[in-house]
């Protein structure tokens, strides 16, 4: 049996729809017009915020939305970050300025915990940037109010949980900003990428000039044109860089995919989160974590994570898995723990941080829930169109003694 970790989840009738588009007479832009903003509104809809900017990539959106809050706290501000996430999540905040603040994950989540949380808020703490990992959502009461409480910007990556709830609500509709990937594997595709959406109009004014450049004209706000053009009367107002930014702008090929995969969204998650269910319900318990919080859960991948630390054992399973050509990847999200990676060690001289009560660099098994699923957790695919069968034939290789 083969099991790959992705499944094509662009369709033959997307691939028609491309087709017709690109067909058109007279022939349509391809770069960024009005498809995208199309889809950007659609997507409002769909998720529930205002103010919605499509990006090339999930990356993109985490890094755009960092160069915007540049614009609005001080530099070195302390971001709270979980081990347990992407690359890009760290090096958006690297990249702007930011310290960014390990927190231990919560293994019922997988996502920061909270009363970690409440020991890394320092004076300095401006940001919560929680991951929901692999579809479980990441939010609890205590995590918003602690934000509430603190004045700290939440913004929610949601990459990996497009549809995934909170007391019935989507999450990514409860911070400040929010990220989302259209990559391949992911709930939905474009072939690649991403969306920035925001309650804050300042923070999508900034996101529009940033994701053309740093362009002005990319505003839609006349007060801050106005503003610019007033105090840079000697420059062309088609030709005013606000930022030292970058071309994050998606074409409409990938937003006409965009449209016609957020139709299928709902009902594809729906029957992945059957696919879940049968996949936790198989799982030897005795073996593997089977009690995560599970509600308003929207995987695209099945978890197993080992109760013990057993290396021996992980080995095993590793092993087996291979066997049976079941494609996985160790670590869950981002390949484990983002403490163990080769590019922290670089930076790791510019953020000592408080630990325990002392300021020093971070260490990995100071993060021992995020260090457990960096060596005894995997992800494995869960498409739409996976049979019970199969799904009950990879928890018996999984559970095989
Ligand atoms: C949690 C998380 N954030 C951000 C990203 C980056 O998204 P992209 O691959 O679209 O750049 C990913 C990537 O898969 C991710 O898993």
């Amino acid at each position: 049996m083969k099991h790959s970790l992705m499944s094509d989840n662009i369709s033959k009738g997307d691939l028609n729809v491309l087709v017709d588009f690109l067909s058109q007479d007279p022939q349509p832009i391809l770069t960024n017009n009005k498809k995208v903003r199309q889809f950007e509104e659609e997507w409002g809809s769909w998720l529930g915020m205002p103010n919605n900017l499509m990006v090339n990539s999930g990356s993109s959106a985490n890094q755009i939305t960092f160069l915007a809050l540049r614009q609005m706290l001080p530099e070195g501000a302390e971001v709270i970050v979980p081990p347990i996430t992407w690359v890009s999540d760290i090096s958006a905040v690297l990249q702007n300025g930011f310290t960014p603040v390990f927190c231990d994950i919560n293994p019922k989540t997988l996502a920061i915990d909270e009363d970690d949380l409440l020991d890394k808020i320092t004076r300095k703490t401006k940001v919560v940037f929680l991951t929901h990992v692999l579809g479980y959502n990441g939010l609890t009461d205590k995590i918003l109010k602690l934000c509430e409480d603190n004045d700290l910007i939440l913004v929610e990556d949601v990459c990996e949980s497009h549809g995934a709830t909170f007391k019935g609500q989507k999450v990514g509709t409860f911070g400040e900003i929010s990220n989302f990937s259209y990559y391949y594997a992911h709930h939905m595709t474009s072939i690649e990428g991403g969306m920035v959406s925001t309650t804050d109009p300042e923070i999508y004014q900034l996101c529009r000039m940033f994701r053309s450049h740093g362009m002005l004209r990319e505003a839609t706000d006349d007060a801050i044109k106005q503003e610019y053009i007033n105090e840079y009367p000697d420059l062309n107002s088609d030709f005013i860089f606000t930022e030292a930014a970058y071309n994050f702008r998606s074409t409409e090929i990938n937003a006409v995919l965009a449209h016609n995969q957020l139709k299928r969204l709902d009902g594809n998650n729906k029957r992945r989160n059957e696919n879940h269910y049968t996949f936790i319900n198989n799982l030897n318990s005795e073996r593997f974590r089977t009690d995560l919080n599970h509600e308003g859960n929207s995987n695209y991948a099945f978890t197993p994570i080992l109760n013990e630390p057993d290396f021996a054992l992980r080995d095993k399973t590793e092993e087996r898995l291979n066997k049976y050509g079941i494609e996985f990847r160790r670590g869950l999200s981002g390949g484990g723990s983002q403490i163990r990676q080769p590019y922290i060690e670089k930076y790791i001289k510019n953020f000592n941080i408080k630990i325990n009560g002392i300021y020093r660099a971070p260490n990995p098994l100071d993060y021992p829930k995020a260090d457990h699923c960096h060596h005894f957790g995997w992800y494995i695919g869960n498409y739409p169109d996976l049979e019970e069968s199969k799904i009950k034939h990879i928890t018996e290789i999984l559970n095989e003694d």
